[in-house]
């Protein structure tokens, strides 16, 4: 089928590349010539595991395509894809103006009897004002939303746990079956308002169930519980389900915050609150916070003038997207208590005033008084301890991510505390 997306960012590229992985005949494009031009050359202007090799592979087999012609990109295509962002504005809202402007942009030129599916999570009701924007009786507004975690984004691709699509026109739903129909998964067809909710409700019910996790992890040190056997415990109960239950500093992204404060923000507009997601927001924020309670406490009090090593700055592992980020959130805490902070990520490029970048782990704890691991990429567990400890001026670890060998670390650091763990 022939394809068109636009917006080649985190979305939108893995959306390309795995359709014509799938053997579609795809065309992206994006307002961003540069952009363009590198992913012409077969370059990804993101760090996402697997998917430049797949980006090669679609050049090279003539199925993939990069333009900054929005005409030359539409031409021929069945569906066309939107995939721009919708950020949050001033009070919570999804901002819809790229997706408005870009439905707008395309309305001239897609193709008669095609459809609009929109990637990009928009509120309920986006999809009759996308109609709207549209103005054309002859093309099918269809919601679609996307599922993918960074880091694992082609996997949730090709083998996902749901497709969605949200339209009440049969013969659109039946092309977009089409479209997915080497994809092995439960098809959900239904109104595009059930589908555009399906998207906020998910997100929100992870983030409530990861900010649950988080609370019983405060609990946990409190009373000298373990969170990750009390998670893996309660995780075999089929009602709740083993995944998501890691406790961690709190989350973050691209999606999780933007959607919660979304959710809540449309619920308003119709009148209603939404109490568990307003607490999951301020359960995060306790989270951010405990981080930086706890490794003051472990310093003795006071975090003025402490020299500070982080380990990760990206939002999770295997990404370097730091989009409201936990880590920056803990190191933004971390200075207004006077802490001067050095971190390291193999991968996010964040730079601010609040701390100081180092070009490796062993770098990042020269002089330290204290170390906090923020992301748990894998190259963290590979540190040898003993040296770290050398590299220190103090002995004081805090693995946010549970992911250091505490029996191992233990032995250097008679200072060591892990999330969700007694001291
Ligand atoms: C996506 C979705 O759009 C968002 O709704 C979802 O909730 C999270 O993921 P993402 O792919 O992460 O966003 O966005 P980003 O990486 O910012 O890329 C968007 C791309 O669209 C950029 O390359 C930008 O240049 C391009 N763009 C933006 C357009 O081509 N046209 C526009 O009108 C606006
Ligand atoms: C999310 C959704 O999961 C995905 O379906 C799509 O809607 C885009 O948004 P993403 O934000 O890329 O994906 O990553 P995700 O794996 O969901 O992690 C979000 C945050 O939760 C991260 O900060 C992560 O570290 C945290 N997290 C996740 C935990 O703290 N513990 C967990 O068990 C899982």
């Amino acid at each position: 089928m022939e394809i068109a997306v636009i917006g080649a960012g985190y979305v939108g590229l893995t959306t390309a590349i795995c359709l014509a992985h799938l053997g579609h005949e795809v065309r992206v494009f994006d307002l961003i010539p540069e952009k363009i031009d590198s992913l012409k050359e077969g370059s990804l202007p993101i760090f996402e595991p697997g998917l430049e090799q797949m980006l090669q592979e679609g050049i090279q087999s003539g199925k993939l395509q990069f333009f900054s012609n929005l005409p030359e990109t539409l031409k021929g295509g069945k569906v066309t894809f939107l995939c721009v962002p919708t950020p949050q504005d001033e009070d919570g809202a999804a901002d819809l103006s790229h997706v408005l402007s870009a439905a707008a942009d395309c309305s001239k030129w897609l193709e008669p009897n095609s459809i609009l599916a929109t990637k990009s999570t928009v509120p309920v009701g986006s999809a009759l004002r996308l109609e709207d924007s549209v103005a054309r009786h002859d093309v099918h507004v269809v919601s679609n939303p996307e599922f993918l975690r960074e880091g694992s984004a082609i996997n949730d691709f090709l083998y996902p746990d749901r497709l969605v699509i949200g339209t009440r026109s049969r013969e659109a739903a039946e092309t977009m079956l089409q479209l997915y129909s080497q994809v092995q998964a439960p098809k959900v067809v239904t109104s595009p308002e059930s589908s555009e909710l399906i998207k906020y409700a998910s997100n929100a019910f992870l983030a409530i169930k990861l900010s649950f996790a988080n609370d019983i992890a405060a609990l946990c040190e409190r009373t000298g519980g373990d969170v990750s056997q009390v998670m893996h415990g309660m995780g075999l109960d089929s009602r709740i389900g083993p995944n998501f239950l890691k406790a961690g500093p709190g989350w973050g992204g691209s999606c999780f915050p933007k959607d919660t404060r979304a959710l809540i923000s449309i619920s308003a507009r119709f009148g209603l609150s939404m109490p568990i997601v307003d607490a999951a927001l301020e359960s995060n924020e306790k989270a951010h916070k405990r981080m930086v309670d706890t490794v003051m406490e472990q310093l003795g009090g006071s975090l003025e003038g402490k020299k500070i090593a982080v380990w990760g700055i990206a939002f999770k592992a295997n990404t370097d997207d730091f989009r409201d980020s936990p880590a920056l959130a803990v190191i933004s805490r971390l200075k207004r208590r006077g802490a001067i902070v050095t971190a390291y990520d193999p991968k996010a490029k964040a730079k601010n005033d609040n701390f100081k970048r180092a070009e490796s782990a062993l770098e990042a704890v020269e002089g330290a008084d204290a170390l906090i691991v923020l992301t748990e990429w894998n190259e963290f567990q590979d540190v040898n301890a003993e040296q770290v400890r050398r590299l220190m001026a103090g002995n004081a670890i805090l693995d946010c991510r549970s992911i250091l060998n505490s029996a191992i670390w233990r032995k250097s650091f008679n200072n060591f505390r892990a999330v969700g763990m007694h001291a």
